[in-house]
This record gives structure tokens, C-alpha cells and sequence, in this order.
């Protein structure tokens, strides 16, 4: 693990504006700047008040936090269940009538759901989980599109304590079968498929083809979204559709109460192995961490319209489309589509048609309208908008000062929210009407939680310097484990500095303070904001037959962030040609998924290694990025980059 000095740091720090909270929008701010005081003075103390305050308890806690380093146990002695405090409780609250979600199909169709029409679907769902064999402790697949139907089906197993692993849908067939058997699902819940840029996609092959492999799965639950659009099996026994099974079921379902540290959900995600990790999260501290940031951090109002527009497949998603915003009883929008169909204002089409007062999005997809152009987004009225939020990958202060201007019409406040899918809830972020921001800057640590930089030997650097980011302390929606696999819990995020949590991530802190984080350090890439790592690319390239090794970096890019460059040497008799690359994305994309397809394929003689046989990714990367050359004294054979700087053979999809 090397820390650079990369050259895109000094211009992403070069902007030198700052932005003050409007004193209007802080007169009427959730957060008020004394919660930094108030969690430090007792940071135990400030979680078990909000956990008391904020969640609905079958059985109080009797202690806030066992810490046995790096295992933590959160309100251990409470019992609660999460779909009561997501659903029921907001019901018996008079918030019956109150949208939960505003849903927009692709093709252009909408449902409107209610909180009682959740905590009637979700009570139906549950009681054909039942009904299919599934009960406290079982864990449940699901690969869905973005319909309604997904945030019910998780609900459902939190309601009975089934804990969920959602697997994004545009993963493949293959990718689905590891998860599958390393979670050990007894059943599946799917949908013959969804629309895409106007066109029905097929999910269902996907399970028949994983379920091959898979011998836990008894059953297999089908949501009609394609209806005759799809062509799709339904094997006797096994298979069931959703509309059957579920719609004649009793409408009553007591949720059952769970334990704190019951596993709510498993969700993988690619570290530097090539085997994703099951990250688990438990209940009652991963609802207080989600629902508590998710009101703070927005600024959220009962009477919002609240649009995250990430996929629920990612932990984007599981914490701020589906636990935080319900467990604050808001009204939310879910958009199955993607932001250039039919045409490259369908987002603001939407905030404009449905008011939306928060939205929270990736810098990707900012960039990606910035490419486009204002005059998108100047076509619509978009004053509804109060807070702008951004996830999943640093954003360039030019991106941010676009969105702040022509999306947020220079008014509204900007959040730009660092976290993991390890780490449950936003942990780096400004508050809105709080926290002066700077552009590209995360800020600073949120109430609670101990960031650090530090530099090799796990020193806290000074102010000005850069170094890998730490957390020096437990947060309630902190990841338990890796599902299957202490050893490798401790290992990855506890055994590089003794005592922290580290994150993977390089960061710098300015003279005032601020945290800017600069990506990766590790070999996990981040293409428009979804995390892959290289050794997963790197072992699907190796996989084909054609292929004798391949070395993969992420290449920076404009739009995406980082796109994936791959180096690849063939076998001998094999002769690298724009068909060769052709089919090795498409083997790539049938391995892990269209996402990891690598944008750039170069065919290689040889790769640069040091003396003990490691790649050297980082000069992979100059090359990549057609920098001169970084630092090439340990290389076994000095010459390999100058071959592969020569080399023609670069394809680009
Ligand atoms: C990695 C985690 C957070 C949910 C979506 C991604 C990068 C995330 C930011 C940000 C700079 C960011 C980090 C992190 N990242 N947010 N605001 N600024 N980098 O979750 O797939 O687990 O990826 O995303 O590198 O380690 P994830």
C-alpha cells in the first residue's frame, strides 16, 4: 500500500472560495453547532440519548457500548424491530396517510405509497416468507430492479428478523451464485426484470443460471414488473410468483422483536482480494447511526420531499432510500430509470413535477450533466431545492460549483458526505447552516465521531499534511464483521493501525482543519462511484483462456472518476486484436458485471514487477494517465515500461 503524491491534490485544493451557512437557513437548521461538544464531552452519553429518544424499544438497553476491539456491541439488552420503526410506529402516529415513496417507473408509470400501504404490503411479504420457510435468523437474496417491491421485501425480512443480502442488479449471473453461497440464502426474491433506457431487461435468467450452483436456495419469489415484455421460466415448486403467493395473504404480522445486534443485512462489497466481503450490519445501531445523520445531514422537514438517487443495491441505498428516511417517516421519491432517458432533463423534470426539496446524488452524475450542459437543468423549476447532497467519491470543485449554481441557483447549502459501506451512515460531512464549506471538502468528522489522518507509523499528522484516514473510535452503525470471516475482519480494518479503524482511503487535513479525501490507497478502484477492485478484474481478465496474466488500475477520468484500464498478457499462439478485446470485456462483464467491463485494454509483452515478483500498479498508472514515470529504481527489468509505453496495441471501449 503506497500513499502518492498525486497531481490532481494540488488543483483540487487550488479553489479557494468559501461558502458560510445563509443566516436565514441557519435560524431554521436541525443541527446546531453545541452537538460537536455534546458528543465529545460523552460520546456514549450522546448516543444512548438519541438511541432512547429516537427508536422505538420492546426492551430498554442496559449498556451503550461493549467495545472489545474490533468487535463492538451496541445498546446490548434492547430489543426492537425495525420495520415497527420504520412503518408501524409512523402509522399508530397519525402518519398513516403520509407518502412513504413517490415511485417513477421508467416507462414513464407511478405508484404512490403510503406508510399504511407499506406496513399492509410488508406485513403481506412477511407472511409469505413465512409461508416459504423463512423465519428468525434465515438469510434472504434479493436482486430486483428499483420498484417498489425491493424496499418491501427487505422490510419484510426485518420484520421477522430474516436478515437480507441485496445483490445490485446489474451484477452477473456469477456474482449472484458467490454471494448466494456465502451467505447461504434459503430463498431468492427477484423479478422476471426492469426497464432500461426504455427497453425491458431481463433479471430472472440471471437466477436460474446462478441457482445452478447454489444448493441452499429452496425457493425463488417473482415480482411481474416485464409481464409480457419477458419471457421467462418459473420451475414448478421452486419458483413462485410474487402476485400469488404474497397478495392473498393476511394483511396482520406482529413484528418480532430482535435483539440489538441482530444481523439486519449482509451487503458485499470488493476489498483487495478477489472475493467480495459480506460487510454485516446489525439493528438497533445501524438505524440510529442511518435515521439520525439522514435528519441531520439534510436538514430534513416533516413536510420534505426527499430524492437519494442512488440504487438500493448499494448501501447508498440502504441507508438513505430505505432505513434512515423511513425510520424519520419521510416522503421520499424512488426513480427505477437513469438520468439521460429519455432525454437529459428527466431529473429535473422530476424535482420540478414532485417539489423535491433534498437531493442526494454522485459526482459522476453531476459531471455527467455538466457535460451536457445548463441548459438542461435551466429549463425547469427547480426553487424547491433546500439541501444538495453528494456520495460516493471525492468531488473536483468545479463539479461542486456547478451543482451549487445551476442546481442549487447559488442558494442552497452543500453537503458532500464521506462513508462506506463498512461504516453504516455518513461519518465526514458539513452540517447544513452550520458548517462554512469548501468546495471539494468533505469538512469535518460528524458529531461523535473520532476521523483522523495519520501517516505510516499510525501518527496524527499536522495540520497541512496528508496521510490515510482512521477512526479512533466505535460509531453505532459501524460494520460487526465480514460475514464467515473474523480473521479477515481484523485484518483488513484494525491490523494496519493498531487500535483504529482504517479506511482505505488517503486524506488531507488543511490549515483550518478541513478533511479533503483523495481516494483510494489501496487496490479498490471507484468508477462512477461504484467500488471494484483490481484483483476481482484482474482474476475475471485470467479466467479466459486466451489470457496468461493481467494487471488492471484505475485510470482517472472526467466523468467517472476512475475508469479501468487493463494491461494484458496473452498466451502463447494468441494475437491481441480489437475482437480479442471485445470478447475479453464481455467475459469481464459475465464474471462480476456490465460495470467492471474494463474501458481500456492494452495487450502487453510483459508487466513492470519488482525483484520479489509484486506488479507495480503505481507505474501502470503513470502510463495509464501518460505521466512521466514515478520512482522505477526496484523494477526487476528497468525496460518492461518503456516496451509497454511503446506498446500500440491499446483499445478503448
Ligand atoms: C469509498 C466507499 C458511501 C456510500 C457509497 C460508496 C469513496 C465515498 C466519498 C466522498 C470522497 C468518497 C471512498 C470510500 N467515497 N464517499 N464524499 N468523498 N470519497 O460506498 O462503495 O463502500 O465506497 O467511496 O473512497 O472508501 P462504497
Amino acid at each position: 500500500m503506497e500513499l502518492e503524491q498525486r497531481p490532481e491534490i494540488e488543483a483540487l485544493m487550488a479553489e479557494r472560495r468559501t461558502f458560510p451557512p445563509d443566516p436565514a437557513f441557519a435560524a431554521q437548521a436541525n443541527a446546531q453547532a453545541g452537538l460537536y461538544e455534546e458528543a465529545e464531552r460523552d460520546f456514549e452519553g450522546f448516543w444512548a440519548r438519541l438511541a432512547r429518544e429516537r427508536l422505538a424499544w420492546d426492551q430498554d438497553f442496559h449498556t451503550t457500548l461493549e467495545w472489545n476491539l474490533p468487535f463492538a456491541k451496541w445498546f446490548v439488552g434492547g430489543k426492537l424491530n425495525i420495520a415497527y420503526n420504520c412503518i408501524d410506529r409512523h402509522v399508530e402516529n397519525g402518519l398513516g396517510d403520509k407518502v412513504a415513496y413517490h415511485w417513477i417507473g421508467e416507462p414513464g408509470d407511478t405508484r404512490t405509497i403510503t406508510y399504511r400501504d407499506l406496513q399492509r404490503e410488508v406485513s403481506k411479504a412477511a407472511n409469505a416468507l413465512k409461508e416459504l420457510g423463512i423465519g428468525t435468523g434465515d438469510r434472504v437474496a434479493i436482486y430486483m430492479p428499483m420498484i417498489p417491491e425491493l424496499p418491501i421485501a427487505m422490510l419484510a425480512c426485518a420484520r421477522l428478523g430474516a436478515t437480507h443480502t441485496v445483490v445490485f442488479g446489474g451484477f452477473s449471473s456469477e456474482a449472484l451464485a458467490g454471494r448466494i453461497t456465502d451467505a447461504g440464502a434459503k430463498l431468492v426474491i427477484t423479478a422476471d426484470g426492469g426497464w432500461r433506457r426504455g427497453k425491458p431487461a431481463e433479471l430472472k435468467p440471471a437466477v436460474d443460471h446462478a441457482l445452478r450452483e447454489t444448493p441452499t436456495v429452496d425457493n425463488v419469489l417473482v415480482v411481474r414488473r416485464l409481464g409480457e415484455h419477458a419471457n421467462i421460466e418459473m420451475v414448478p415448486k421452486r419458483d413462485h410468483w410474487w402476485h400469488e403467493i404474497v397478495d392473498r395473504q393476511s394483511e396482520d404480522c406482529p413484528p418480532v422483536p430482535v435483539d440489538s445486534e441482530h444481523p439486519l443485512y449482509l451487503l458485499y462489497t470488493s476489498g483487495t482480494t478477489a472475493k467480495p466481503k459480506g460487510i454485516l450490519h446489525t439493528t438497533a445501531g445501524y438505524l440510529l447511526g442511518a435515521g439520525y445523520t439522514h435528519e441531520m445531514v439534510f436538514d430534513l422537514k416533516p413536510d420534505d420531499v426527499y430524492w437519494c438517487a442512488a440504487d438500493i443495491g448499494w448501501v447508498t441505498g440502504h441507508s438513505y432510500i430505505v432505513y434512515g428516511p423511513l425510520a424519520n417517516a419521510a416522503t421520499g421519491i424512488m426513480y427505477e430509470g437513469t438520468p439521460d432517458s429519455p432525454t437529459w432533463d428527466r431529473w429535473w423534470q422530476i424535482i420540478e413535477d414532485y417539489k423535491v426539496n433534498i437531493l442526494y446524488c454522485a459526482p459522476t452524475a453531476i459531471r455527467a450533466f455538466m457535460k451536457q450542459g445548463e441548459q438542461y437543468p435551466a429549463a425547469h423549476d427547480l426553487t424547491s431545492l433546500r439541501v444538495l447532497g453528494s456520495v460516493g467519491e471525492p468531488i473536483n470543485p468545479e463539479a461542486w460549483l456547478w451543482y451549487h449554481e445551476h442546481i442549487g441557483n447559488s442558494r442552497t447549502p452543500i453537503v458532500d458526505t464521506w462513508w462506506q459501506t463498512e461504516t453504516g451512515m455518513i461519518l465526514i460531512t458539513p452540517l447544513p447552516g452550520v458548517t462554512t464549506t469548501k468546495p471539494g471538502s468533505a469538512t469535518f468528522a460528524f458529531p461523535g465521531i473520532a476521523a483522523d489522518v495519520v501517516d505510516a507509523n499510525g501518527e496524527a499528522v499536522p495540520l497541512g499534511g496528508g496521510g490515510y484516514l482512521v477512526l479512533k473510535r466505535p460509531w453505532p452503525a459501524m460494520l460487526r464483521g465480514i460475514w464467515g470471516d473474523p480473521d479477515r475482519y481484523r485484518a483488513t480494518y484494525w491490523g494496519r493501525f493498531p487500535g483504529m479503524y482504517f479506511a482505505g482511503d488517503g486524506a488531507k487535513r488543511d490549515a483550518d482543519g478541513y478533511l479533503w479525501l483523495l481516494g483510494r490507497v489501496d487496490d479498490v478502484m471507484n468508477v462512477s462511484g461504484h467500488r471494484l477492485s483490481t484483483i476481482e478484474v484482474e482474476s475475471a481478465l485470467v479466467d479466459n483462456r486466451a489470457v496468461a496474466e493481467a494487471a488492471v488500475v484505475g485510470k482517472n477520468d472526467p466523468i467517472t472518476g476512475q475508469s479501468i484500464f487493463a494491461f494484458v498478457i496473452l498466451r502463447g499462439g494468441q494475437v491481441g486484436s480489437e475482437d480479442l478485446a471485445r470478447v475479453l470485456r464481455d467475459h469481464v462483464a459475465r464474471v462480476i458485471g456490465p460495470i467492471a467491463k474494463p474501458k481500456y485494454l492494452m495487450f502487453v509483452p510483459d508487466l513492470p514487477k519488482t525483484r520479489s515478483g509484486k506488479i507495480m500498479r503505481r507505474l501502470l498508472r503513470d502510463v495509464a494517465e501518460g505521466r512521466p514515470l514515478g520512482d522505477v529504481t526496484t523494477l526487476a527489468d528497468a525496460g518492461v515500461v518503456d516496451v509497454i509505453r511503446s506498446n500500440t496495441g491499446k483499445t478503448e471501449e
